[in-house]
C-alpha cells in the first residue's frame, strides 16, 4: 500500500504527494506552496480560526479541515520533499517556513554523478511522490532518475521550447530578437529540455525590454501555469504520449 492514493478512506479524496526540485530562489515553489500546498490540519477546538489555510472549509469530520478542489475531482495535494543540490537555496528557506521536508545532496560531496544520482533517486523513493516537479533545478537528471519515475517527472521552462533550450533561456531569447517567447511545462527525458511538452504560454517581447523586466513579465506566467498544470495532472487529466509518439493529450 502506497502513501498515497490506496490507503484513502471511503469517501475522502486521496492526497496528491508532489515531491519539488529546486537551485534557486525558489518563487515557483512559493506558487506551488501558495496555491497548492494543504496539509492536513487537525484543530482542536472545532471554533479555533485556521487563517492559514485560507480556502480550507471544515468537513463533517469532528477535528479536520478539508480543502474545496479547484478542478472537479482533484485531490488534496502536498508537498511532501523539497531537495536542492545547493545548500544556500532560498528555494529550501521557504520550504522551511511552510514545515515542509528538505533535503540537500550536493553534487561534490559524492563520487560521480551517478552516486549522486542514485542517492537522489533514494530520497525520493522515501518520500513516495505522485509527481516530481523540477521549479528551477538546474542540473540533468540521469537516466537511472528518470526510469524511477516513468511520466512522473516535468520541468518549467523560461522560453517557447523547442527554442532556447539551457540555463539562459531569456537572455538567449532577447539576444536572439524573438519577438514572442514564453513559459513551458514538459515531461523530463534524458535530454537536455527536449521532454513531450505538457503546456506552453507565450510572453510578448516589448521594445526596451531588459532581461529583468522580461523575466518579470515570465515569471509571473510561470507562477500560474506550473501549479495550473499541476492541478490537471492530480486531476488524471495529462496523458502522456502513446509509444512512437510525443503527443501529450490533456482533457
Ligand atoms: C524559472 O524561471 C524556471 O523556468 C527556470 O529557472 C527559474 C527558477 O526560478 N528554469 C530553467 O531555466 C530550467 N532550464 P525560481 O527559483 O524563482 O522558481
Amino acid at each position: 500500500m502506497t502513501k498515497s492514493g490506496d490507503d484513502a478512506q471511503p469517501g475522502q479524496r486521496r492526497l496528491f504527494r508532489l515531491a519539488v526540485l529546486a537551485s534557486g530562489s525558489g518563487s515557483n515553489l512559493q506558487a506551488i506552496i501558495d496555491q497548492l500546498h494543504r496539509p492536513e490540519v487537525v484543530v482542536r477546538d472545532l471554533s479555533e480560526d485556521v487563517p492559514e489555510i485560507g480556502d480550507a472549509v471544515r468537513s463533517g469530520e469532528p477535528d479536520r479541515v478539508t480543502w474545496q478542489p479547484v478542478i472537479p475531482g482533484e485531490p488534496r495535494m502536498e508537498v511532501v520533499l523539497v531537495l536542492s543540490d545547493v545548500p544556500e537555496a532560498f528555494a529550501l528557506t521557504r520550504a522551511r517556513r511552510a514545515g515542509i521536508p528538505t533535503r540537500v545532496l550536493v553534487p561534490r560531496d559524492f563520487a560521480s554523478r551517478e552516486e549522486h544520482d542514485l542517492a537522489l533517486v533514494s530520497a525520493l523513493c522515501e518520500a513516495e511522490p505522485d509527481l516530481v516537479v523540477l521549479a528551477g533545478y538546474m542540473r540533468l537528471l540521469s537516466p537511472a532518475v528518470i526510469r524511477a519515475f516513468p511520466y512522473r517527472i516535468i520541468n518549467l521552462h523560461p522560453a517557447l521550447l523547442p527554442s532556447f533550450p539551457g540555463t539562459s533561456a531569456i537572455q538567449d531569447a532577447l539576444r536572439y530578437g524573438v519577438k514572442i517567447t514564453g513559459v513551458t511545462v514538459h515531461f523530463v527525458d534524458e535530454g537536455m529540455d527536449t521532454g513531450p511538452i505538457i503546456a506552453q504560454e507565450a510572453v510578448r517581447v516589448e521594445e526596451g525590454d531588459t532581461e529583468e523586466t522580461l523575466a518579470t513579465r515570465i515569471h509571473a506566467v510561470e507562477h500560474r501555469l506550473l501549479p495550473d498544470t499541476i492541478r490537471l495532472f492530480a486531476a488524471g487529466r495529462v496523458h502522456p504520449p502513446l509509444p512512437g509518439s510525443r503527443v501529450v493529450t490533456v482533457d
